[in-house]
C-alpha cells in the first residue's frame, strides 16, 4: 500500500551527521530510511539525457522516454488511499449524525449543513488522524528496537513502508488542516449563520435578557481558536522544511530535530485544540446521537495514544536505552552468540 523503494541509506553516524547525506536515517540494512522516500520508479533503460546526448542534468531527466510509461505519483498512492478512506468514513459518520438523524427524527431539514459544516468536521477529523498516523510508526519503531535490543535488524515490511510514507501522510494532513482552518474562518460570513444570529437576538429580547455573554464559552473559543492557529503554523513550518531547497540547507540532524520535535508539538497542540473545543460538551446526552459517540471524542483517541507512547519513550531510563541502541549498541541479552549466528 505504501511506497517501498528499496532505497538504501548509508550508515549515518549520529555523532557527525554532516559527513552524511542529510536525508537518510541510518540503517545498514536499508530499512527505516527516514526522510524523503524516493518514488518507486523502475530503473530507466537509457535516460532521455543520454538519448539527447547531454550529461544527466536539467529538465532532460524529466522527459518521457518513448515506449516507457512514467508512473504517476507512486509514493502518494498509499497515503492518498488512506486519506480518501478516512474522508469517506468521516463524511458519512458526520452526515448521518448531523443531517440524517434530525431529518428522520423530527423532519428537520438541515441539508444546508453539508457543504460547509459537515465537510469542515470531516476535514478536521481527517487532519488530526493523519497527523497521528505520521507519529505512530516512530513509537512502534522505538518499541521494536527496545524489544530486539538492536537497530541492526530490519523493521517488519509493513512498518518500514509506513515509515517511508510519513512525509506524504504529513503533507496530506497539513492540506486537510489548512482547508479546515479556511472553512472554520468562513463560519461567520455565511447567510445561515447571520439568520441564526438574528433569531438568537430576537429570542433574547423576548426573554428580556440584556447580556448574552457566557464567560466560560468565550474563554473556550478564544483558547481553541488560538491553539488551532498555533497548530497550523507549526504544520506550515514542517511543510516548508520539506521543500528540497530548504531541506538541503539543513543538516540531517537539524532536519530530524525539526521534524520530530515540532511535529510532536503540532500533534500535541492539535489534540489540545480538540480537547478545549470539546470542553464539557461530551457530558451532554444530546451529543450521543443515535447512541453514537461524537467525532470530537473519537478522533482524540489515536493522537492521545501516540502522545502517551511518546511520553513513555521520553522517560529517562527508556530514552537512554533507545538512544544507545540508535548509536549502535546491542543488548547482550538479545544478541546471538557469534558462532551460532554464523551457523544460522
Ligand atoms: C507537514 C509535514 C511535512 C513533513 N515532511 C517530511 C519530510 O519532508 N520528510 C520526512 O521524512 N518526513 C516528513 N514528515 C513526517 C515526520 O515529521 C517525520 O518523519 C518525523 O521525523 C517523524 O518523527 P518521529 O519522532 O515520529 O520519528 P523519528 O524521528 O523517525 O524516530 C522514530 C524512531 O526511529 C528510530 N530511530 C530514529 N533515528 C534513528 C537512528 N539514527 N538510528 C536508529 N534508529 C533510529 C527510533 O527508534 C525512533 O524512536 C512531515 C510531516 C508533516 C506533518
Ligand atoms: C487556523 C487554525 C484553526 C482554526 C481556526 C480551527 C477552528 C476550529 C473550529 C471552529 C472547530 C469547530 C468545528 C465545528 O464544530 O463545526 C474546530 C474543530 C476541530 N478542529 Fe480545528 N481549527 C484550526 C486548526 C486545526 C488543526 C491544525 C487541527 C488538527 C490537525 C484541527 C482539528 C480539529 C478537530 C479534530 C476538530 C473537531 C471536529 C469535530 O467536531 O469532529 N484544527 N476547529
Amino acid at each position: 500500500m505504501f511506497p517501498s523503494d528499496g532505497q538504501l541509506g548509508p550508515q549515518v553516524a549520529e555523532e557527525d551527521p554532516r559527513m552524511m547525506e542529510p536525508r537518510t536515517e541510518n540503517e545498514e540494512d536499508g530499512h527505516s530510511v527516514m526522510i524523503d522516500p524516493a518514488p518507486a520508479v523502475p530503473p530507466e533503460p537509457a535516460g532521455p539525457a543520454l538519448l539527447l546526448g547531454s550529461p544527466s542534468c536539467g529538465l532532460a531527466d524529466d522527459l518521457p522516454i518513448p515506449g516507457h510509461r512514467q508512473e504517476l505519483f507512486p509514493a502518494w498512492r498509499g497515503p492518498l488511499r488512506v486519506a480518501s478512506g478516512l474522508s469517506l468514513g468521516a463524511f458519512l459518520y458526520n452526515f448521518l449524525r448531523d443531517v440524517v438523524q434530525p431529518f428522520v427524527s423530527s423532519r428537520d431539514n438541515v441539508f444546508y449543513k453539508v457543504p460547509v459544516l459537515v465537510t469542515n468536521k470531516m476535514l478536521a477529523d481527517v487532519a488530526l488522524t493523519m497527523l497521528a498516523l505520521v507519529y505512530l510508526p516512530g513509537v512502534l519503531a522505538a518499541i521494536c528496537q527496545l524489544l530486539r535490543g538492536t537497530k541492526y535488524r530490519p523493521f517488519p515490511v509493513w512498518l518500514d513502508r509506513w515509515m517511508r510514507a510519513r512525509k506524504q501522510l504529513g503533507l496530506l494532513g497539513f492540506f486537510f488542516a489548512g482547508l479546515h482552518a479556511l472553512y472554520s474562518l468562513s463560519y461567520p460570513v455565511r447567510r445561515s449563520y447571520r439568520y441564526k444570529l438574528l433569531n438568537w437576538a430576537y429570542q433574547q429580547v423576548q426573554q428580556k435578557k440584556e447580556n448574552a455573554w457566557v464567560e466560560h464559552d468565550v474563554w473556550r473559543m478564544e483558547i481553541y481558536v488560538s491553539l488551532g492557529i498555533l497548530g497550523l503554523t507549526l504544520l506550515a513550518l514542517l511543510a516548508v522544511t520539506s521543500i528540497p531547497s530548504v531541506d538541503d540547507s539543513l543538516t540531517w540532524r537539524e532536519f530530524r530535530w525539526i521534524q520530530s520535535n515540532l511535529g510532536t508539538a503540532s500533534l500535541l497542540v492539535g489534540t489540545a485544540h480538540v480537547f478545549v473545543f470539546t470542553w464539557n460538551k461530551w457530558v451532554h446526552p444530546s451529543q450521543f446521537v443515535w447512541y453514537t459517540p461524537p467525532t470530537f471524542l473519537l478522533v482524540v483517541l489515536l493522537p492521545l495514544a501516540v502522545l502517551v507512547g511518546k511520553a513513555i519513550l521520553a522517560l529517562p531510563g527508556i530514552r537512554w536505552k533507545v538512544q544507545r541502541i540508535r548509536r549502535g549498541w546491542e543488548d547482550p541479552a538479545h544478541k546471538l552468540p557469534e558462532d551460532m549466528g554464523s551457523r544460522l
